[in-house]
């Protein structure tokens, strides 16, 4: 499993996914996507890549991993998920609805066969001035929270562990 993650949700997601393969009797290697470039898709039977949204974007390394490894990745059983604060919108939380997986996978010529989208946290206290008041400025335009000290976790763990089950009987199968 693959993650790129800059303020910890996706990878708390990645982590909780790794926990149900294990249980599931799976082995599973995480790593992080500045640990990736080693880490070939090939020889491991289910390729999951994880990946947040910052400014409308994925992760360029996470795009780059995609196209380097699409005809392993095309040849075998593989998912992609992304996380985001739009998804919390529930005309905006599936793969289909959901812009950034739309554009993801406009850029990339990997097509996984699981395709999902969680909401991800929304965490002021932690981000940096500017970053602070640009997103409370998209809240603010969206309805989103706009409280200065706000933290809200929008991911919903009941869709995580599904999808994770759903991953392990495939792993399985
Ligand atoms: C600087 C910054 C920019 C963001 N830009 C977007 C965005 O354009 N669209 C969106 O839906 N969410 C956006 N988010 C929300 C993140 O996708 C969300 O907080 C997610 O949980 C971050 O994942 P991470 O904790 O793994 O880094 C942004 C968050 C930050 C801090």
């Amino acid at each position: 499993m693959i993650c790129s993650s800059t303020d910890g949700q996706t990878r708390k997601i990645c982590e909780r996914l790794c926990g149900i393969l294990r249980r599931g009797g799976d082995e599973v290697t995480l790593a992080m996507i500045d640990d990736a470039a080693a880490l070939a898709p090939s020889g491991f039977g289910l390729a999951v890549v994880g990946a947040r949204i910052r400014y409308g974007r994925t992760d360029a390394r996470v795009i780059a991993y995609a196209n380097r490894h699409a005809q392993a990745l095309n040849a075998m059983p593989s998912a992609f998920f992304s996380v985001n604060i739009v998804a919390r919108k529930p005309q905006k939380n599936r793969p289909e609805t959901n812009p950034y997986v739309q554009k993801f996978l406009r850029r990339v010529a990997w097509r996984p066969r699981w395709l999902e989208v969680f909401a991800g946290k929304l965490d002021y206290p932690r981000y940096g001035p500017i970053d602070r008041l640009i997103i409370r400025f998209i809240m603010w335009l969206t309805d989103g929270p706009t409280q200065r000290d706000a933290v809200v976790e929008f991911t919903d763990w009941q869709q995580v562990d599904a999808f994770g089950d759903m991953l392990s009987r495939s792993a399985a199968a």
